[in-house]
């Protein structure tokens, strides 16, 4: 199958596709996902086969209209719902909510719950609008992968698998979206994104993590993620003790024969670059913890290009949408370092 990358001006095609039971990668503010016809069950099958994806761990049924939710989930909303859904749709914040009975076990990977969320990407939208139907959606990569902010890196893991890609530039976001598991008493934060813990709270009260006087989680958290073939190394420092953090890159490197990546904010590769260590890949995430997001999964995707031996990540924010980036680190890294 040669699979096209086509700009938005080409929706009606990926519309038809879809209705057609077809699979077509669309970019939404966060990362690009996968879609299929959320109620055709063998559409979504295809989805685990093409990403590789453990049938277990359910797929993000996406919607552009609220009332696309009634063929999913019981309405009314609960109280919470309903304030969230008002203050963070559409946006990147993911509900699971107990599912209706008939609707379709592949999408819910046998869960009685499902998984919905407004994208705010008007690419999306349109292409949600023009089917007249909910999409269900995981990231677009390769299982394991790391998720793809840009039609390449879609390509790159699922050329020859997909007819489409619609081109939409580089996500906005960066990381998947906040998801908030709402089927329990408290809500539940499955997997920190852009729409905070703290934002989250300000709006619901107590949110509890996972582990948290809880067994729930994502399916999705027990699977290896975001990983670049090299193995990834997490330094967990700051500009604050640049010097050590720049003698533990070195002595990990010293003596070296074999290619490596490192990334970090802008101040701090900045610095690491004047050290002049050779063999090395810089990648910078920028100067805020948005644009780190930002830059993340294609800075991995980027950096794995040399076929170095490890990749560094500087990062030590856990707060704030930083929260988001150290999930994705803890679940990439294969060792952390603490400087
Ligand atoms: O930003 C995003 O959420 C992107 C874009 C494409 O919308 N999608 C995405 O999907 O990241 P995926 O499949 O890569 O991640 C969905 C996560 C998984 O960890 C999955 O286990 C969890 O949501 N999930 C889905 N349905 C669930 C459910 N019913 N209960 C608990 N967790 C669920
Ligand atoms: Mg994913």
């Amino acid at each position: 199958m040669k699979t096209e990358i086509l700009s938005h001006d080409y929706i009606t095609q990926a519309t038809k596709l879809l209705a057609a039971g077809d699979l077509v990668a669309f970019p939404t503010e966060t990362v690009y996902g996968l879609g299929a016809k959320a109620s055709n069950e063998a559409a979504c099958q295809k989805i685990y086969h093409v990403k590789g994806r453990p049938a277990d761990n359910p797929l993000i049924v996406h919607i552009s209209e609220r009332q696309q939710m009634e063929q999913w989930v019981r309405t009314p909303l609960s109280g919470l719902a309903a304030a969230l859904t008002e203050e963070f749709w559409p946006g990147p914040l993911t509900l699971v909510l107990p599912a209706l009975d008939h609707v379709n076990p592949v999408v819910r990977g046998g869960l009685d719950t499902v998984a919905i969320r407004m994208p705010s990407s008007w690419i999306a939208q349109q292409l949600i609008g023009e089917l007249g139907h909910p999409i269900a959606a995981p990231s677009a990569n390769r299982s394991g992968r790391p998720s793809p902010t840009t039609a390449q890196d879609v390509r790159d893991d699922l050329n020859g698998l997909i007819p489409l890609i619609i081109d939409g530039g580089a996500c906005r976001e960066g990381v998947e979206s906040t998801v908030l598991d709402l089927s329990q008493e408290l809500p539940i934060l499955l997997r920190p994104g852009s729409v905070t813990l703290e934002a989250l709270t300000a709006v619901v009260g107590t949110v509890l993590l996972p582990g948290e006087h809880t067994v729930a989680r994502a399916p999705g958290m027990k699977y290896t993620h975001y990983a670049p073939k090299a193995p990834v190394i997490w330094v967990q420092g700051n500009k604050s003790n640049l010097s050590t953090l720049i003698e533990c890159i070195k002595s990990e490197v010293w003596g070296s024969n074999d290619w490596y990546g490192i990334m970090a904010l802008d101040e701090i590769i900045d610095a690491v670059r004047m050290e002049g260590l050779p063999l090395t890949d810089y990648y910078g995430l920028g100067m805020s913890d948005h644009e780190a997001a930002q830059r993340l999964f294609h800075g991995l995707r980027e950096l794995d290009k040399n076929h170095p031996k490890a990749i560094f990540v500087v990062w030590d924010q856990t707060e704030g949408l930083g929260r988001a980036i150290s999930n994705r680190l803890q679940k990439a890294a294969t060792r952390q370092v603490k400087v």
